[in-house]
C-alpha cells in the first residue's frame, strides 16, 4: 500500500467533498462527521462523480440516479452483488494522505504505521477544489 498525499485537513471541513486524481484512479474524498472516507468516484452504474453527491446517514447519494454506497464498505444499496472501490485514509502532521494498492508493492508494517517515509510521499492534482463553504453535504 502506498499513501499519497492529498489535501490539507484545514482544507476540507466537516461535510465538504474533493475529487482527486491518483494515478489512474478518481477518487472522491469527503470529511463526514469529522471523518474521512474516500471512495471511488465513478458510479458504477453511468460513472457520475460520487465526489459531487451528498451523504445521508454515512451512505454517499449519485447526484444522476441516486444510487447510493456505504461510505465505509463500498457496498452499493441498489444491487448487493454490487461494491465499489474505497481506500484506506490517514492522517499525519495535518494532512490526509490516501492509501493506493500498489502491484507487487511492500505490505504496510504493523497495525498503524506512525509515520510515512519520505519516499512514499507525493502530492495529487486535486481536480475539483472543495465546495462551497455554506454548503453542507
Ligand atoms: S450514474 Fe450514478 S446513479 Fe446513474
Amino acid at each position: 500500500m502506498k499513501y499519497v498525499r492529498v489535501i490539507k485537513q484545514e482544507d476540507l471541513p466537516v461535510g465538504k467533498s474533493i475529487i482527486v486524481s491518483a494515478k489512474d484512479e478518481e477518487i472522491a474524498l469527503f470529511n463526514y462527521k469529522g471523518k474521512y472516507h474516500a471512495i471511488a468516484n465513478k458510479c458504477l452504474h453511468k460513472g457520475s462523480p460520487l465526489g459531487e453527491g451528498r451523504i445521508e446517514e454515512g451512505v454517499v447519494i449519485c447526484p444522476n440516479h441516486e444510487w447510493r454506497y456505504d461510505l465505509r464498505t463500498g457496498d452499493c444499496m441498489q444491487n448487493p452483488y454490487m461494491k465499489t472501490k474505497i481506500y484506506p485514509v490517514k492522517v499525519h502532521k495535518g494532512a490526509i494522505y490516501i492509501g493506493l494498492e500498489v502491484e507487487g508493492g511492500n505490505k504496510p508494517l504493523g497495525k498503524t504505521p506512525s509515520s510515512l517515509p519520505s519516499s512514499l510521499k507525493f502530492s495529487v492534482p486535486v481536480i475539483q477544489k472543495p465546495r462551497n463553504p455554506d454548503e453542507e453535504l
